[in-house]
């Protein structure tokens, strides 16, 4: 299909420009609010995402339409005429309400005016996440270690930016001039900017090099995954379905993250192995990425991840959850009165001294069980890269730090907890600080490393090449084309 020369047509039909499933050519009051956002948005693009990239022809999948072979579309397109479009999986006419207070209601089409505020809000903080990643990596591209990986980036950075559309399409579509108003600060909040940042911190942060974009992509992006998984439960229909749509293609970046890392654990442990090396500082000589700096990004990323699911125990958590906005994960598969009311759930907490776990009720607490499912599949994650110097027979396995290391927000901030859980003073935690996090000098050693490798089917040294290329193709494809 020609994809390219449809959105070159340049008297703006908006029913075509953004492919959709929502009947946006019949909806004359949404594709005015979108005809007004839309130059916002590639103005937006163009000032805060990836550098220098308006003429690339980019190798990417398009979604046009939510059937098996619509989502994926594959085609060179140059990335300000990718087309973000609007999809949510088919409305299932006889879906219900299946947990909190409103259970076996028929689920809402429309935002009930008392639950207009919160789910605003919640739709808000996630549409608020998708731009920021954009921001976090826009110098990538000028350091990738292969075309394959450039194009992996862009793909993710215009699927985000898709995520983005579909946030701003609920706001237009639900919530009147509240919604627009929030839709137009959506792209006027930066990451990092001190005046106006993005709402969460994890989303405030640099992506600074490539191994900080894998470890972004596996830990990060897999909160998103959870996070819209519990908004795909939400009795509020459209925003379920959307979340439905945005998780297909979430699998992509956390693919990304997990066989960016599997990489640099296996170039890592080919050179250790082949030059006989061992001693981190003797790795890095070899122009490689030592395991234990690959463990303090580990350290880094999920305890600043973890921040993201918010306080342990939230008042604002059981009330979603009552209210049918936001459910657990897997919600629908789960075998109880999904009202949670008599139930308990074990927290931790820091008391005398001591990490402990208390029993409270389950509704305050959904924030740590969406959190504790969360770090079960990173486990398996971790467990997986672990094989890699197994199979070299390299004695070091990846650990995740105690759940209350490095915590800024819930039951863990402000106290010293080291790595293996244990509750220090904040001198003794800070003096042994740079064996748990990246240090500048880590940061310096990973930045010396890269460069930019542009030659089709090469891999920077510090990195191994994928099993498999793109949709099939091979790993030497001109997966971006710089003409
Ligand atoms: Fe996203
Ligand atoms: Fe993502």
């Amino acid at each position: 299909m020609s994809q390219i020369s449809d959105v070159r047509q340049q008297g703006i039909d908006y029913s075509q420009r953004v492919p959709n499933n929502v009947n946006l050519s019949n909806d004359r009051v949404l594709q005015r609010a979108l005809e007004q956002w839309q130059p916002g948005f590639l103005n937006w693009w163009k000032d805060t995402g990836p550098v220098d990239t308006s003429t690339l022809q980019v190798y990417l999948r398009t979604a046009v339409s939510v059937d098996r072979d619509g989502w994926a579309n594959f085609g060179y397109v140059r990335m300000p005429e990718y087309r973000w479009g609007i999809f949510l999986v088919p409305q299932d006419e006889n879906r219900r309400i299946h947990f909190g207070d409103h259970v076996g209601s028929p689920a809402w089409q429309d935002v009930p005016g008392e639950y207009r505020s919160p789910l605003r809000r919640i739709i808000v903080t996630q549409g608020d996440t998708e731009p920021a990643s954009v921001e976090q990596q826009k110098l990538l591209g000028k350091t990738c270690p292969s075309l394959y990986d450039l194009r992996n980036l862009f793909q993710v950075n215009v699927e985000e930016g898709r995520h983005l559309w579909a946030m701003v399409y609920l706001l237009h579509r639900h919530f009147g001039r509240d919604g627009r108003e929030e839709a137009e600060a959506l792209l006027q909040r930066r990451s990092g900017d001190p005046n106006n940042p993005r709402i969460l911190t994890a989303f405030n942060e640099k992506t600074a090099n490539w191994l900080a974009f894998y470890m972004f992509t596996f830990f990060t992006d897999r909160d998103g995954k959870f996070q819209l998984a519990a908004l795909a439960e939400s009795a509020f229909d459209p925003l379920a379905r959307t979340c439905r749509f945005m998780l297909t293609e979430e699998a992509h970046h956390m693919f990304v993250g997990e066989s960016g890392v599997a990489r640099v654990v296996q170039r890592t442990c080919e050179v250790m192995r082949d030059r006989n090396v061992r001693d981190p500082e003797q790795v890095r000589a070899q122009g490689v990425i030592d395991l234990e700096t690959l463990q303090r990004f580990v350290n880094f990323h999920y305890s600043v991840t973890l921040d993201l699911y918010g306080a342990e125990v939230s008042s604002n958590a059981a009330n979603f959850y009552t209210a049918g906005l936001k459910g657990r994960y897997g919600e629908s598969k789960l075998e109880d009165d999904h009202r949670l009311t008599d139930a308990t759930y074990t927290v931790q907490e820091v008391e005398g001294g001591k990490i402990v776990g208390k029993s409270v009720p389950s509704l305050p607490a959904l924030n740590a069980r969406l959190r504790d499912d969360y770090i079960k599949e990173i486990e398996a994650g971790v467990d997986r890269w672990n094989r890699i110097p197994a199979k070299f027979g390299i004695p070091f396995s990846i650990t995740l730090p105690h759940a209350g290391f490095h915590r800024k927000i819930g039951n863990f901030a402000g106290h010293y907890i080291s790595p293996d859980g244990q509750v220090l003073s904040q001198h003794a935690w800070e003096a042994a600080a740079p064996k748990w996090l990246p240090t500048d000098t880590d940061h310096a050693f990973v930045d010396s490393l890269m460069g930019r490798v542009i030659e089709p089917g090469k891999f920077a040294n510090w990195i191994a090449a994928p099993a498999r290329g793109i949709n099939d193709q091979p790993i030497e494809f001109e997966y971006v084309r710089f003409d």
